[in-house]
């Protein structure tokens, strides 16, 4: 069964999202580990619910970014981890641990990319730049992660409209909803039908 690691920054509900459905059988692979960034964020909490190990590597005992990378990319090496899944994750990894994972690291973004993405456009900025553009829809996007920030191959998209009377907490509630449902479907999707990329496209492979 392949393993799944998940890293994080903060509340996760995506987690959970994964964990719930891990757990119900529709992801067919087990968490291996959690990892944070932070101490004492509440998916550490999630994670030990589930049984799951956990590990903080705090990026601010690192000088180096690509020390920091070093020290996931070991712990994902030591616990077999066939699949890394940021979700939440806040800081920018290295690519000497996206090298070392080719098309084995996935992202959740809360919008439509390439629209609002890249450096800066994280949590509320995204929605608050959302809606200060008038755009009538957004949602979630997960990617395959590339050395270049939000810019990797698409997996997996899903929309919402952006109501008159939507702000960037009414419309990051609706994404999150939206995340919840499709990070498990890419995940699957990746895992367990394996995906053809090509360029930038990502498409199902047609098995016979
Ligand atoms: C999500 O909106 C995700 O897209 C973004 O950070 C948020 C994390 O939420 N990268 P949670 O920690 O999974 O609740």
């Amino acid at each position: 069964m392949k393993r799944i690691g998940v890293l994080v920054s903060g509340s996760g509900t995506n987690l959970q999202a994964i964990i719930d459905q891990v757990a119900s059988g529709f992801i067919g692979a087990e968490i291996g580990v959690v990892v944070s960034n932070k101490p004492g964020v509440y998916s550490l909490a999630r994670a030990q619910a589930a049984g799951i190990r956990t590990r903080v590597i705090d990026h601010r005992l690192y000088a180096r970014a690509q020390d920091f990378s070093q020290s996931i990319l070991t712990v994902m090496k030591e616990e077999q981890i066939d699949l890394i899944c940021l979700a939440g994750f806040l800081r920018i990894i290295d690519p000497l641990l996206i090298e070392a994972y080719p098309n084995g690291i996935l992202n959740i973004h809360p919008s439509l990319l390439p629209a609002f993405g890249g450096k800066g456009m994280y949590g509320h900025h995204v929605h608050e730049a959302v809606i200060a553009s008038g755009v009538k829809y957004s949602g979630a996007t997960v990617h395959l992660v590339t050395p270049e920030t939000d810019v990797g191959p698409i997996v997996a998209q899903g929309i919402t409209a952006v109501a008159d009377t939507d702000t960037p907490e009414t419309l990051a509630a609706k994404v999150l909803q939206i995340e919840h449902q499709l990070y498990p479907r890419a995940i699957k999707l990746l895992i367990e039908n394996g995906l053809e990329i090509d360029g930038l496209r990502v498409r199902e492979k047609i098995t016979k």
